[in-house]
C-alpha cells in the first residue's frame, strides 16, 4: 500500500540576524550621528507556499524589514537567502532580476499608484521594464489580471480616482501579481480598508496564493489581522521579533508577555466568553528605537518585569518544536529557564 508522507517544507527565505539602522544626525557636530536601530538582529524563515504574518505596534519595524529584504534599504548586518541567493550585498544590478520574483503591496494603493496614468499601463509598467510582453499579449496578460483581481477588462482605461479603495488595492495586487512572482511582501495590505472589504482582500490574496503558488509575508499592526491568512507569526517589538509559532499555536498558546496583551486587546464578538477574559492594558509608549531600554526592550512596559530583565537581554529560543520566544519567564518542564540553557551555552 502506498505510503503518505508529509512533503518536506521547502524554504525559500531565510532572514538571519538583519539589522537595519538609519542613521541621523542631530545638530551640526558630525560626530552627532545617532543610529535608529529599526530592525535589530531579527531572523526568520518562510518555506515556500506558506504566508508568514509579522505584526507589531507601529514604528516597531515591519516595514523596514520588507523593504530591506527585496532592498529597497540597504542591509547594515545580516543576510536575506532568498531561494539560496543571498540578497544583503548584491549590487543593484544583481539585484534585479529578484525585484521581478519578489513584488510588494502597500497599505495605502492610492500613494503607490501613478495618478496620471491608467490602470492598463499601471499594471503593464512591470511588464515593459522586465521586456515581458509587447502588444497584444500585454493587453491580454492586463485584461486577465484585471479579472482574476475581480475587476473588468474596461477598467484598464480608467484612472486610480475613479475606484474605491479597495478596488484600488485590487490594482495594486493586479500589478504585483503582472511579473509573475514567486514572493509578495503585503505591507499592511487591508490596515486602510473599511472592515466590511477587508475580508474580501484577503480572501483573494488566499485564492490567489493557491492558484499561483505564491509565498507571502503578510505585514499588520493587529493580531486579529493577520490570523485567518497567516500559518505562521511572528510578533515584533521594537526591532526585535520576540515570539513565532504557527498562527494557532500563537493563539492559543501565547508565551510572550507582549504577544499575550496584543491578543488580549482584540474584542472578542461572544460576550460570554469576552466576560471571562482579561484584557491586559499596555501602559506607556514604545520606547525610541534610538535607545531602547538594556537587558528585554520590552521591559518597561511588561507587567512581570524582573531585576534580570534589564540586566540580561533574552534570546529568542525554541521552546517547543516550531514555538520560539524571548522572555525570561519561559521555563522548560523541569522549571529552568530556556534563557539560562542558551545563555551558558
Ligand atoms: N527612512 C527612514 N529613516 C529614518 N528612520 C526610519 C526610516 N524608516 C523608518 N524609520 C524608523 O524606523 C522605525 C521602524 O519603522 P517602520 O519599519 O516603518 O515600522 P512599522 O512598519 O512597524 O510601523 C521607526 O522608529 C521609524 O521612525
Ligand atoms: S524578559 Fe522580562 S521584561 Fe521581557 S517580556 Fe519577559 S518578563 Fe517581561
Ligand atoms: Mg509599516
Amino acid at each position: 500500500m502506498e505510503q503518505r508522507t508529509e512533503s518536506p517544507k521547502e524554504v525559500l527565505l531565510e532572514v538571519k540576524n538583519l539589522k537595519k539602522y538609519f542613521y541621523s544626525k542631530s545638530g551640526f557636530i558630525k560626530s552627532n550621528v545617532q543610529a535608529i536601530k529599526a530592525v535589530d538582529d531579527v531572523s526568520f524563515t518562510i518555506y515556500k507556499g506558506e504566508t508568514f504574518g509579522l505584526v507589531g505596534e507601529s514604528g516597531c519595524g515591519k516595514s523596514t524589514t520588507g523593504r530591506t529584504i527585496i532592498r529597497l534599504y540597504d542591509v547594515t548586518d545580516g543576510d536575506v537567502i532568498f531561494d539560496g541567493a543571498n540578497l544583503s550585498q548584491m549590487t543593484q544590478s544583481q539585484i534585479r532580476p529578484y525585484r521581478k520574483r519578489i513584488q510588494m503591496i502597500f497599505q495605502d494603493p492610492y500613494a503607490s499608484l501613478n495618478a496620471r496614468m491608467t490602470v492598463g499601463d499601471i499594471i503593464g509598467e512591470s511588464l515593459d521594464i522586465h521586456h515581458l510582453a509587447k502588444g497584444k499579449e500585454r493587453q491580454e496578460i492586463i485584461w486577465n489580471l484585471l479579472e482574476r483581481v475581480g475587476l473588468s477588462k474596461e477598467h484598464a482605461n480608467r484612472y486610480p480616482h475613479e475606484f474605491s479603495g479597495g478596488q484600488r488595492q485590487r490594482i495594486g495586487i493586479a500589478r504585483s501579481l503582472a511579473v509573475n512572482p514567486d514572493f509578495i511582501i503585503c505591507d499592511e495590505p487591508i490596515s486602510a480598508l473599511d472592515v466590511s472589504i477587508q475580508a474580501q482582500v484577503v480572501n483573494m490574496l488566499q485564492d490567489l496564493q493557491k492558484e499561483m503558488g505564491l509565498t507571502y509575508l503578510f505585514i499588520a499592526h493587529d493580531l486579529s489581522m493577520v490570523k485567518h491568512i497567516s500559518d505562521r507569526i511572528g510578533v515584533m517589538y521594537l526591532g526585535k521579533l520576540v515570539e513565532v509559532a504557527s498562527s494557532d499555536e500563537l493563539y492559543d498558546n501565547p508565551k510572550h508577555p507582549y504577544t499575550q496583551a496584543l491578543l488580549s486587546a482584540i474584542p472578542i464578538p461572544d460576550p460570554d466568553v469576552a466576560k471571562n477574559s482579561h484584557r491586559i492594558v499596555l501602559e506607556g509608549d514604545v520606547p525610541s528605537p534610538m535607545n531602547p531600554p538594556s537587558g528585554c526592550r520590552f521591559r518597561t512596559r511588561c507587567r512581570y518585569a524582573m531585576d534580570i530583565c534589564s540586566k540580561v537581554e533574552p534570546v529568542l529560543v525554541e521552546i517547543e518544536p516550531g514555538h520560539f520566544s524571548a522572555c525570561h519567564l519561559n521555563k522548560n518542564s523541569e522549571g529552568v529557564s530556556f534563557q539560562e540553557t542558551v545563555q551558558n551555552d
